[in-house]
């Protein structure tokens, strides 16, 4: 017998794998979500870089009740007009040859790891970065730099070296006979919101260039007009080989591409990689809405957007803020521990993670944002934003720090 909804103390069947907050949202408008007692809050996180042109956009709403009412999935054994025409959208925006879709960010990787692996024959080996994530599968675990993700779940897939992020010489000195691929988040969103060093992207390109590797963007959060450009990496003078996206390309629903060269494409032979799902026909139907939305005018706005957003955090001169960097509406606001702040003492062993007590806090005070890296608060908030909504996130996140200092203050 299935428990009663309003028991208070329902054993929960759901894997214990994510650290969930009780709020359980039922509908979304615009750049709102509401809770089941009717509660408005300000979603500044887009359900982390994912449904950037907000909840219910009539457009994509659109987009995919028509595909609904038409045919959800009939696998890629045959032909969709569909998938060519957001593949052509895609490859023309990349200025690259070849799409191939999938359902998430790490599949996507996945694949772009395998693609690599195929050109480059014999060369086996993958430059990434510390700090980098690029998914929870096996292969993509295994090109993150982030050790703690890894425990337990070894072995780890074999052929991936790891280099400090921004340090060409780290990159220069790991080239051996064996790499065949450098891969990179022109952005690392999960590890902090750490931007590139100035042409960073464009040297590494030129290394590439320079030992016959493939470069690989991984996307997968920075693409799809997130920080201002359609890719991030056109920040710089780069042409990568390969590219990776997934999040927001169908504001919501599963989705995931990689996106390559010729070079690389020629040589993914029938039947050698595949996905039942991959392409789904509702998916790309939204996405090829989506993209389409994604016009010059929206990314010099985000620009713009991101740029206010940054202005109002550091015109409230809090003490617990260290620093706000981001690009577009890809913003991390590092934050001081309170005991620098206050000159307290901290037991040893005390969690001391300002951002995300504050974080929870915020959600209390009905805004929604994320937390990034060892102490940094996410903020990515959707692209239909407006300066009313700016205002708005300004007075809760401020009197949000300013309530919290005063309470580690008096305590
Ligand atoms: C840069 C990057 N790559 C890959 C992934 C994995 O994407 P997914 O969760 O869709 O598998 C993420 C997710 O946060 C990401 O930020």
């Amino acid at each position: 017998m299935l428990q009663s909804e309003n028991t208070k103390d329902r054993i929960s069947y759901l894997l214990k794998n994510y650290s969930r907050f009780e709020v359980e949202f039922t509908h979304g408008n615009g750049a709102y979500l509401y809770d089941k007692n009717g509660k408005e809050y300000l979603d500044f996180l887009s359900g982390i870089a994912v449904t950037g042109f907000g909840h219910s956009h009539p457009k994509i709403k659109k987009s995919a009740e028509n595909q609904i009412n038409k045919v959800w999935h009939t696998s890629n054994l045959f032909s969709s007009g569909l998938q060519e025409e957001l593949a052509e959208k895609l490859a023309y925006r990349a200025g690259l040859e070849y799409v191939f879709f999938c359902n998430s960010g790490t599949e996507a990787n996945e694949a772009a790891i395998k693609f690599a692996r195929k050109w480059g024959e014999k060369r086996k080996v993958i430059i990434t970065t510390v700090g980098s994530f690029h998914g929870r599968t096996l292969g993509s675990l295994s090109a993150t730099g982030q050790p703690k993700l890894w425990e337990g779940f070894d072995p780890l897939t074999p052929g991936f070296v790891y280099v400090p992020y921004n340090d060409l010489e780290s990159i220069e000195n790991s080239v051996s006979e064996d790499t065949v691929a450098v891969m990179l988040e022109p952005i690392q969103g999960e590890s902090g919101i750490i931007i590139p060093s100035d042409n960073y992207l464009s040297k590494v390109n030129e290394l590439c260039k320079k030992y016959n590797l493939l470069l690989i963007m991984d996307e997968v959060q920075t693409g799809m007009g997130r920080t201002g450009k359609f890719f991030s990496y056109q920040w710089e003078n780069v042409k990568p080989d390969i590219v990776t996206i997934a999040k927001g390309i169908a504001n919501g629903l599963p989705l995931g591409a990689v996106l390559c060269s010729k070079e690389v494409g020629d040589k993914i032979t029938p039947e050698s990689h595949g996905s039942t799902f991959g392409g789904n026909l509702v998916s790309v139907a939204v996405a090829n809405c989506v993209i389409d939305l994604i016009t010059n005018e929206l990314l010099e706005k985000i620009l713009k957007l991101g740029n206010e957003i940054k202005e109002t955090v550091a015109s409230m001169n809090n003490r617990l803020i260290k620093e706000i960097r981001g690009k577009g509406l890809m913003i991390g606001i590092e934050l001081w521990e309170s005991h620098i702040v206050v000159h307290s003492h901290i037991p040893s062993g005390q969690d001391n993670c300002e951002a995300k007590k504050i974080v929870k806090k915020l959600l209390h005070n009905e805004l929604i944002v994320g937390t990034s890296g060892s102490n940094i608060i996410r903020i990515l908030p959707p692209f239909i934003i407006t300066q009313y909504e700016i205002k708005k996130f300004g007075t809760i996140l401020n009197k949000t720090l300013c309530d919290y200092i005063y309470e580690i203050e008096n305590n």
